[in-house]
């Protein structure tokens, strides 16, 4: 029945091609706004997490929990940008119920895999949120500063001195692949998160976890080369010989952001001219590595296409972090927002695919749909479309100037306080959207009966 219903609508919606493409001009602030729309909407069509039997906060197969996180930021950046609060509520419950019994996102379902990394990006949707102003929790619930804390706690306590003079191993658990491998995104997302705390705060431990943090990655050449007008930011290192080597040497859009943009916090926070001179060296490298035509895209697996299902959201986080620099450092934004300017609109040509005529692609240069969908598809484009307005709109705000969520230092490492009350779930089922894949395949069939008719 279910399949029926869907083929006749991909039937139709291939008979009558409603699909115009997304025009956005960028000095129109409503044409920004109808397309983001379309596109959120396409975003939300991956969530089943408020249908019945599925999680709240999880994505539809084959998204992992992590992503999830990732793509909760992104609807926290479409409501600050857009002006659209239509998955407040979503994204509230989602990151309250996704955070686990000790409020730190090490929650039980995950506890078993998780990894640093994955846990971190949970950590940068709630410091995200305590930087917008995204509405707070209720008093009962833990707030996103004291999520975020939790999240850096957890963290900086499985620093690891045993093994290459520091740094953090990929995965928490000693049975999971990859927990000797030491990667930077987890390093560069502590660094990263470290940053935002000293800047929310102005608690001067969390910057020098932040100098800590970049030191040890510059030390085993995760960061290299210092001294240099560029700096690349490769995946990661071996444990073993002591991380002497040798290193992997791809670069990923969020793993050079995570560290660019960690640089510009600092910057803001310290002053300290360092912290400017870094975060230009890694614009520049940038500018080389991750644009074609001042578009944005993934430079080790994009031509080729080898970009697996995580690598394609990775623009997204590289896009939220490079508005964010923009905000904080004006020196900057001329540079940037040339390329933001650029890949927005590259990017709404890339999303009037599928059946419903807004499925994002992966390769924004191709001028139309390339055929590619998925949750990071739709969570890039998405993101590269709001960030346009990171000029209209005031840089993060932190404790000193407008900021109000609350926290404390010790969040994480104490059992969770007694006074939170565990998360109120109201009961709510959609009718299933979760289905692009589905789709699009019937849109396709459709489109050939049609042809053979
Ligand atoms: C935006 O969408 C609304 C509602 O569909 C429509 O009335 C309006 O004309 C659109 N505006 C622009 C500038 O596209
Ligand atoms: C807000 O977003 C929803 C869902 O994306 C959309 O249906 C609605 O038209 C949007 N409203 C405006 C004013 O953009
Ligand atoms: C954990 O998994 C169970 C079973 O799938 C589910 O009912 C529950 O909501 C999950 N909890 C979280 C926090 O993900
Ligand atoms: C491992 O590397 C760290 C940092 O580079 C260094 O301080 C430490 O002495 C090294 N340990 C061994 C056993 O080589
Ligand atoms: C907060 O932001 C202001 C800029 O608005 C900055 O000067 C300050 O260092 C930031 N951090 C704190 C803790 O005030
Ligand atoms: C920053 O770069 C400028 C220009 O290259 C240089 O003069 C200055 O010494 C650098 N400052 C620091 C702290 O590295
Ligand atoms: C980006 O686009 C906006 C809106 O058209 C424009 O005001 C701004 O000058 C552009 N920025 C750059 C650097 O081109
Ligand atoms: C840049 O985009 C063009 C299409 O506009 C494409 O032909 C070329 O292969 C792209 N280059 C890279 C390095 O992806
Ligand atoms: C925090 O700021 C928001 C938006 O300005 C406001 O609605 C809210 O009441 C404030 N909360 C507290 C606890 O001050
Ligand atoms: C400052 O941050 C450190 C490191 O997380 C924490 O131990 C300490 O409690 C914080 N201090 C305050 C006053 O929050």
């Amino acid at each position: 029945m279910l399949l029926c219903k869907l083929w006749v609508f991909g039937f139709l919606a291939s008979w009558f091609p409603s699909a115009s493409a997304l025009d956005i001009d960028l000095n129109d602030f409503k044409t920004l706004q109808n397309a983001s729309a379309l596109v959120a909407k396409g975003l939300m069509d991956y969530y089943t997490g408020d249908q019945y039997g599925q999680t709240i906060g999880m994505f539809s197969w084959p998204y992992y929990w992590w992503e999830a996180g990732g793509a909760w930021n992104t609807l926290i950046d479409y409501w600050f940008y857009m002006k659209n609060d239509t998955y407040n509520d979503k994204v509230t419950e989602a990151l309250l119920y996704q955070s686990g019994d000790n409020h730190d996102y090490v929650p039980l379902n995950q506890s078993t895999v998780e990894g640093n990394d994955d846990q971190a990006f949970w950590g940068i949707a709630v410091l995200n949120a305590a930087e917008r102003k995204f509405p707070n929790p209720p008093d009962d619930q833990p707030q996103w500063l004291y999520l975020g804390q939790a999240v850096f706690n957890t963290m900086a306590l499985r620093w690891d001195t045993a093994t290459c003079g520091g740094g953090l191993r990929w995965q928490i658990f000693t049975w999971n692949t990859g927990y000797d491998y030491k990667n930077t995104v987890s390093n560069g997302a502590l660094f990263h998160i470290a940053a935002r705390l000293a800047y929310f705060t102005g608690n001067s431990s969390y910057v020098d976890w932040a100098e800590r943090v970049y030191d040890w990655m510059h030390d085993v050449k995760l960061i290299e080369p210092e001294n240099d007008d560029n700096k690349y930011v490769y995946d990661g290192v071996d444990v073993s010989n002591n991380c002497s080597g040798p290193v992997t040497r791809i670069v990923w859009t969020y793993n050079h952001g995570l560290v660019l943009s960690g640089c510009a916090y600092l910057y803001k926070e310290t002053g300290d001219k360092i912290w400017y001179n870094r975060s230009k060296a890694f614009l520049e490298t940038a500018a080389k590595l991750f644009y074609n035509d001042s578009i944005l895209y993934e430079y080790s697996c994009q031509q080729s296409k080898t970009c697996n299902v995580d690598q394609r959201s990775f623009k997204s986080y590289y896009s939220t972090f490079l508005a964010a620099t923009a905000q904080l450092i004006p020196d900057f934004r001329e540079q940037i927002m040339k390329v933001v300017n650029a890949t927005a609109y590259a990017a709404a040509q890339a999303c009037v695919g599928g059946y419903d005529g807004h499925t994002c692609g992966i390769n924004w240069n191709q001028k139309g749909w390339d055929g590619q969908y998925g949750l990071g598809e739709q969570m890039a484009a998405l993101e590269a479309l709001v960030v346009t307005q990171a000029m209209n709109k005031p840089a993060p705000y932190n404790s000193t100037n407008g900021g109000n969520s609350t926290g404390d230092g010790a969040a994480g490492t104490q059992t969770a306080p007694t006074n939170l009350k565990p998360l109120h779930i109201t009961a709510g089922s959609r009718a299933g959207a979760g289905i692009i894949t589905c789709v699009v395949g019937f849109s396709i069939i459709a489109s050939f009966l049609w042809l053979v008719m």
